[in-house]
């Protein structure tokens, strides 16, 4: 008889054969930063997690560098918006500073990556600016996507991240950032993004203005195919990585885009993910450590590279501490 079992029969034998394993390095965490915040304020909606200040976002990086993380991914949350997101170009603004505290905190230790979309910095809260019909202009948003990611080249960032599914948006920072001279700095294309109900928390998080839904530029959550098809388009625009998000819901997207990527693939465990994990936990219904790495190893089985996870610092200090 075949005994599959005989390689489980210790903890020595299962850790010798585990085919997926995590590093700090494959994890990047999410840091939120409030403008004029003195202190960290907590996220209800996300129990242990907190908008920063900038004090304490310098501490929390500082931080994700010493545990070996791949990297950070900053969002900034203004203190004012407007109908085309002026926030998010200014040297000045939240995340521009954000960025540049981040980078001297991580002094070259871990990647800083921020968001590029304007839906933080709105006051209607989309991705974009609206026309005169106030549907989401895809190319007058292309045209701030590409002042936004410049700005957060000035500021020092390594990686862009636009999260805004306009058409072409990778294209077009990637060309805005050769003109002015950033050849160097990369971009993390959020690929395939699906209007996802597990978003909800995040917009908490950044204290998000939306009414209605971004159902016109997200993906349908039913198609895979298409999910593919961003994936492709981001790549012959110049994406230097892509990324499937959320994570959970969409496994079988992720295997199939990790599969015919030539560059690296990132998936994004969302707010709705970790509030979930956070509150059966809370209530007692799941083993909360055992849910957390079987949530990421499932995601890392599945083909990425790269894990956004606002659990990265528990979890790399954790893994560092496994002998
Ligand atoms: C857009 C952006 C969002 C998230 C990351 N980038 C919100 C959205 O598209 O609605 C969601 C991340 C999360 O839920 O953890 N700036």
């Amino acid at each position: 008889m075949e005994r599959p079992r005989r390689l489980r029969t210790s903890p020595a034998m299962r850790a010798l054969v585990s085919e997926t394993r995590i590093h700090p390095r494959d994890l990047v965490l999410p840091l939120f930063v409030k403008e004029g915040a003195t202190e960290p304020i907590a996220i209800a909606s996300m129990p242990g997690v907190v908008q920063h200040s900038e004090e304490s976002l310098a501490t929390a990086v500082r931080e994700a560098a010493e545990l070996g993380l791949g990297g950070v991914m900053l969002f900034g949350v203004p203190a004012t918006r407007d109908a085309v997101g002026s926030g998010a170009v200014d040297p000045e603004g939240i995340l521009n500073r954000a960025i540049r505290i981040a980078k001297d905190a991580a002094a070259g230790r871990t990647v800083v990556m921020a968001d590029v979309c304007l839906d933080e910095f709105t006051d209607h809260g989309h991705c974009g600016v609206l026309d005169a019909a106030g549907e989401v202009d895809n190319d007058a948003t292309n045209a701030l996507y590409r002042t936004m990611a410049v700005a957060q080249a000035q500021a020092g960032v390594d990686v862009v991240a636009p999260s805004g599914m306009m058409d072409g948006q990778v294209a077009e920072i990637r060309e805005a950032l050769d003109e002015a001279g950033f050849t160097g700095v990369a971009i993390l294309a959020y690929s395939a993004k699906y209007a996802s109900a597990f978003f909800g928390p995040f917009r908490e998080a950044v204290d998000s203005q939306l009414k209605g839904d971004r159902r016109t530029y997200q993906m349908d959550p039913a198609n895979a195919r298409e999910g593919l098809r961003e994936a492709d388009l981001d790549l012959l625009e110049g994406a230097d990585m892509i990324m499937v998000k959320p994570a959970m819901s969409y496994l079988d997207v992720l295997r199939q885009v990790a599969d015919r990527s030539s560059v690296p693939v990132a998936a994004y465990q969302v707010s709705g993910e970790y509030a979930m994990i956070e509150a059966a936990a809370a209530n007692g219904w799941i083993d909360r450590e055992a849910a957390i790495m079987e949530s990421l190893i499932g995601i890392k089985r599945a083909g990425a590279d790269v894990i956004l996870t606002y659990f990265a610092a528990e979890v790399a200090s954790k893994v560092a501490q496994q002998k």
